[in-house]
């Protein structure tokens, strides 16, 4: 170990910080996570990771075994050990508002600031709204003990749960707002792995890091959107949003990438991302932003309304005491992620129509549990599906997309299945006689024989 390499602080240890400092003990520093969870740390500690998430439990066993990575609730070890603080705690949706709730954040930078007892980098990576990092400047330079330097900076995170190790570890870019020179060659030299192998790095100023990172991810929404949009015209004209999305995607300025017309996103970002966006552009008069966020919103909470309506149709206009078999329960695959999930508010709405729902997720179900208590739950998709009026595939694990339609055409009471995902195959399940609904698919369904 080059002991004259900066020592790395990670304060707050959920998603990003659990993978950032991680990621930073495997790239060959010394880390120190900080977390006010007591029990968070003492898992974290054991190499016990409090979510799901694909390679994060071994990369931090390995680091806690290797020595370079452990877990703390004490601020003040950080700050007397470490050369560079990452801010990572969460910005949730303020209740009742639209905006960002930045008070973790405040509270980790003053902390950090308060007890510093050496020259310091506090590295913002938490996704904040314009003007936030500005306004903490103030705050540094008035909590920093005198004769410390301090220096704040944004360098916001693109990882995608799921994927989160890959994401850290390999980013598409590296943006760094507002540095010094100093400061930028202490991240260019904590990022030297990826900067070597070709990452891109983006150095700009502390509103556009800020900016950067919500804009990416309102486009992301807005090409969700967009694509729903137009799978609703696909069902009224009899076309196919799959084969279109294929056939624009073919298009490089396009792309095929996040065109998969369904169910609509969730999760812990997107959607208040996407809120806070547009709270702050109207805050400072950007109404056109304001505007496209408002309407991608609407898009995309109107598809789970669809789906709803899809199920409704299927049970020939009411779900009353129907049994429902729904599968998925996370916002996405491969995460045991339950926040603003679409698949459990459809699930919860059915349930308060009358329907007798059945949930099954290959992750979530302890996730879901805790956040909808009322919801029956199946360990199995046998279990779910067994007297079923209808499966509603709401997540599109690869469990539900390899399923035998088959099998599962022997156990249900009806073979009725809507696809709000579009990830099955439909000409098999058809096949097997299920009659088969999905989101801007009519003609390629239609063209299929349907038993009901
Ligand atoms: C998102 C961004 O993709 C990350 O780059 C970003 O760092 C992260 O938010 C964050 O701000 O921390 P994530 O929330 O993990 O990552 O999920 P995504 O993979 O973006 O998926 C979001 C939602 O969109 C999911 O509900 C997914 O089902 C939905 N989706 C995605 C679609 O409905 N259609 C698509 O074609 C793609």
């Amino acid at each position: 170990m080059d002991t004259t390499a900066p020592r790395v602080s990670v304060v707050g240890t959920g998603y990003l910080g659990a993978t950032h400092a991680a990621a930073m003990a495997e790239l060959g520093f010394d880390v120190i996570g900080v977390d006010t969870d007591q029990a968070k740390v003492d898992a974290l500690s054991r190499g016990v990771v409090p979510f799901y998430e694909p390679g994060l439990p071994e990369l931090i066993l390995k680091h806690v075994e290797s020595g370079r990575l452990r877990f703390t609730t004490d601020i003040t070890e950080a700050t007397a050990l470490s050369d560079v603080h990452f801010v990572c705690v969460g910005t949730p949706q303020q209740r009742g508002s639209n905006a960002a709730d930045t008070r973790y954040v405040e509270q980790a930078v003053r902390d950090i600031s308060a007890n510093l007892t050496r020259d310091a980098l506090i590295v913002g990576k938490s996704t904040v709204p314009v003007g936030t990092a500005g306004r903490l400047r103030g705050a540094v330079s008035a909590l920093a003990p005198e004769g410390v330097s301090a220096e704040l900076v944004w360098n916001p995170e693109f990882l995608r749960e799921g994927k989160a190790v890959e994401d850290t570890l390999r980013p598409d870019r590296i943006v760094i707002g507002g540095t010094s020179a100093r400061a930028e060659a202490t991240l260019r030299e904590l990022y030297a792995t990826p900067i070597a192998t070709g990452t891109p790095v983006v150095v700009c100023d502390l509103e556009t890091a800020e900016l950067v990172k919500v804009s990416a991810n309102a486009f992301l929404a807005t090409k969700i959107s967009f694509i729903n949009a137009i799978a609703e015209l696909c069902d009224a004209a009899g076309a196919d949003v799959s084969v279109l999305a294929d056939a624009i995607g073919f298009d490089d300025r396009i792309g095929r990438k996040f065109l998969n017309a369904g169910l609509g996103f969730g999760g812990g970002c997107l959607p208040k991302d996407i809120r806070a966006l547009q709270a702050r552009a109207g805050e400072l008069g950007a109404h056109s932003a304001t505007a496209l966020m408002q309407q991608v919103d609407e898009i995309n909470m109107a598809q789970r309304q669809r789906v709803i309506d899809l199920a409704l149709d299927a049970l020939g206009g009411s779900v009353l005491n129907k049994r429902i078999g729904v599968l998925g329960a996370a916002f996405k695959p491969d995460t045991d992620d339950v926040r603003d999930s679409p698949a459990l508010n459809v699930a919860a709405a059915l349930h308060l129509r009358g329907a007798q729902v059945v949930v099954y997720d290959p992750e979530a179900g302890q996730t879901a549990r805790r956040s909808f208590p009322t919801l029956s739950y199946a360990d199995s998709l046998i279990d779910a599906a067994t007297g079923a009026d209808a499966l509603l595939v709401l997540t599109e694990w690869r469990e539900f997309r390899e399923a035998d339609p088959s099998e599962l055409g022997a156990i249900v009471s009806g073979r009725r299945v809507i696809d709000a995902r579009n990830c099955l195959p439909s000409e098999r399940w058809a096949a097997a006689g299920w009659s088969v609904r999905t989101i801007g698919r009519t003609a390629s369904v239609a063209a299929l024989p349907t038993f009901v």
